[in-house]
């Protein structure tokens, strides 16, 4: 007789969500991969869907105010999404890789214009969505924990100083090869931010129920660490990354 005594398998009444949400730049992005690959989730990049419909745009030479075209353009995207396993993923639009072009300043500028169309959010909530599966997942957006999965279990809001975020994606941008300037750089985040900001359609703000945390002056193990004991205050959460490694 074996005296192993079988794990019960826990099955959650919904897959756990943990949603990262805050301004451009703030590193949500790197921590969101890191905390994913920790836990075992899958990870949403929502900032990512608002480029690839920009880039797609250009593609159709789209304008970037033309809401019907592009209510149907998001609505049908052509895009997959290839995981390396590295936290870095291939996007595939309409067939070409597109992963390094969506990177540029310009194509998150033109993602920001199209973010705060009604029309455009709606057509890619369910795509979204659909990312929500199990084991579970991290979300990293602007309106992750307030509309797109508001029954997170837990809710993180990010922020740095605008200095902070420029010299960050300042760095960023020189790493993947491309040229750019400081001050234009934090010009630029200043006016994302009140773009992001005062939208009328899910604009960036913290959900109530979310746990804040400054990054200005912590590095990136720093601030997993800090939202890993957040983690282990939900024992739902808890218990299902656990099972998940
Ligand atoms: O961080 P950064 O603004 O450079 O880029 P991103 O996260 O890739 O998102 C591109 C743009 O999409 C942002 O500037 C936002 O305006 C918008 N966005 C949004 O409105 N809602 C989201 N959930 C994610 C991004």
């Amino acid at each position: 007789m074996s005296l192993e005594v079988e794990k019960p398998v826990l099955v959650p009444a919904t897959v756990p969500v943990v949603a990262l949400d805050g301004p451009t730049a703030s590193g949500k992005g790197t921590v969101a991969s890191r905390l994913a690959a920790l836990l075992g989730f899958h990870v949403l990049d929502s900032g990512l869907l608002y480029r690839v419909l920009a880039l797609a745009a250009e593609h159709h030479g789209v304008g970037l105010e033309n809401e019907d075209a592009l209510e149907v353009l998001a609505g049908h995207l052509d895009v997959q999404f290839d995981c390396d396993g590295r936290g870095d993923s291939r996007v595939i639009l309409e067939g070409e890789d597109v992963s390094l072009a969506l990177r540029q300043e310009t194509v998150g500028r033109a993602a920001s214009l199209v973010a705060a169309l009604r029309r455009v959010r709606s057509a890619l909530l369910n795509r979204q969505r659909a990312f929500r599966e199990l084991p579970g997942l991290v979300a990293d957006g602007r309106d992750m924990g307030t509309v797109v999965f508001p029954d997170a279990c837990l809710k993180v809001y990010m922020t740095a100083s605008v200095e902070a975020r420029a010299g960050r994606r300042y760095r960023q941008l020189l790493e993947k090869g491309f040229d750019a300037s400081l001050a234009d750089l934090t010009q630029d985040i200043r006016n994302r931010d009140m773009r992001d900001m005062t939208r009328t359609v899910a604009p960036l703000k913290p959900a109530e129920d979310a746990n804040h945390i400054d990054t200005t002056d912590m590095g990136v193990d720093e601030v997993v660490e800090r939202i890993l004991i957040w983690v282990r205050q939900q024992p739902e959460l808890a218990a299902f990354a656990h099972q998940a490694q």
